[in-house]
């Protein structure tokens, strides 16, 4: 059986027949609207991955395969969209034909899925490249089929791997990207940690390794989403109160993450019902609300920090954590 696969994987070596594998699941880059001006009044997830893949020509005759695997405006990404996702990913990167796989995603939480991903999924050997657009597909200057056509390229970048996402020419790693601006075309950075390669004129331009892979498979989830631990975020800011931490635990949450000020330091009304909620058993994680950075631990503090995760991110990590034990 390994040589039969090795046998095919050679064969298709040779006669450069590698495919991507363009997973669909919504998003801007798939919206229109009613006028090519329109840069804001659009309906995300609206065209089809197939269509999306033909309306780029440098994509034509292309070894590529696409599937729809959700269609909707990010905002609304659902824990069972993760699940199906993550698993059409481990069947596709599977596969000794395929080279990698391409996720169109809406930007709004494009970070939140990438980072699943990221600690979900085996990547270690193929990439996994998330794509998005800023602007419709209608759009004069839609920035979507450069986007996806930059993820084709790395997707199939021999030695690339590791979950990433691909916008306006920069490849970020999915532990460190994070949309900062709600219109720009470049509307992501990866903070202190800088972008992993630049794609320019088809040629990706390397800076640093490829992410390391961090995904110990699908299987270890719940089969089912709605028993998923629940995990939820509070902020801390002037005049915060406990209240909302009460009414967090008396709904039944498993988890709180925080997103602190500054280094992590909290209102100390919510520190006092943070700490009484994690003596009751809740888990509880200090993020920052600082754009940048991580949080630095003196060793004493009561509530564990996130290091450099955002909360969002501290959110998926803290989840996971619940779910399969660390
Ligand atoms: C979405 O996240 O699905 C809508 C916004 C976008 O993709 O830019």
């Amino acid at each position: 059986m390994q040589k039969v696969v090795q046998d095919v994987v050679q064969e298709v070596v040779q006669q450069g027949r590698l495919k991507v594998v363009i997973l669909g699941t919504g998003g801007t880059i798939a919206g229109t609207a009613a006028q090519a001006g329109d840069t804001i009044g659009y309906t995300a997830g609206q065209v089809g991955v197939a269509a999306l893949v033909a309306a780029v020509p440098m994509l034509a005759g292309e070894a590529l395969e696409s599937e729809q695997v959700a269609q909707l405006d990010s905002k609304d990404m659902t824990h069972a969209v993760w699940l199906a996702l993550a698993q059409r990913v481990e069947a596709h990167l599977a596969r000794p034909e395929v080279a990698g796989v391409v996720i169109t995603h809406g930007t709004d939480t494009l970070e939140e899925t990438a980072y699943f991903l990221h600690r979900v999924v085996d990547a270690s050997r193929k990439p996994v490249v998330l794509c998005a657009a800023m602007r419709p597909a209608t759009a004069l200057s839609a920035d979507g089929p450069q986007n996806l056509l930059d993820a084709v390229q790395l997707a199939r970048t021999e030695g690339a791997a590791g979950v990433m996402a691909v916008l306006a020419g920069s490849v970020h790693a999915a532990a460190d990207v994070r949309k900062v601006h709600p219109y720009r075309a470049d509307a992501f950075s990866s903070g202190d940690a800088g972008v992993v390669a630049h794609i320019e004129a088809g040629r990706v331009r390397r800076h640093r390794p490829w992410p390391e892979a961090a995904g110990s498979g699908s299987r270890r989830l719940r089969a089912d989403p709605e028993l998923w631990p629940r995990v939820e975020i509070v902020t801390s800011h002037a005049g915060a109160r406990g209240t909302l931490v009460a009414a967090l635990q008396a709904a039944g949450v498993d988890g709180i993450v925080v997103a602190a000020t500054g280094n992590g330091s909290l209102h100390h009304e919510l520190e006092a019902a943070l700490v009484a909620a994690q003596q009751a058993g809740v888990r509880v994680l200090r993020s920052t609300r600082c754009l940048d950075g991580a949080v630095l631990d003196a060793g004493t503090e009561v509530l564990s920090s996130a290091g450099a995760l955002t909360p969002v991110k501290a959110r998926i990590a803290l989840l996971l954590d619940l779910m399969t034990g660390g």
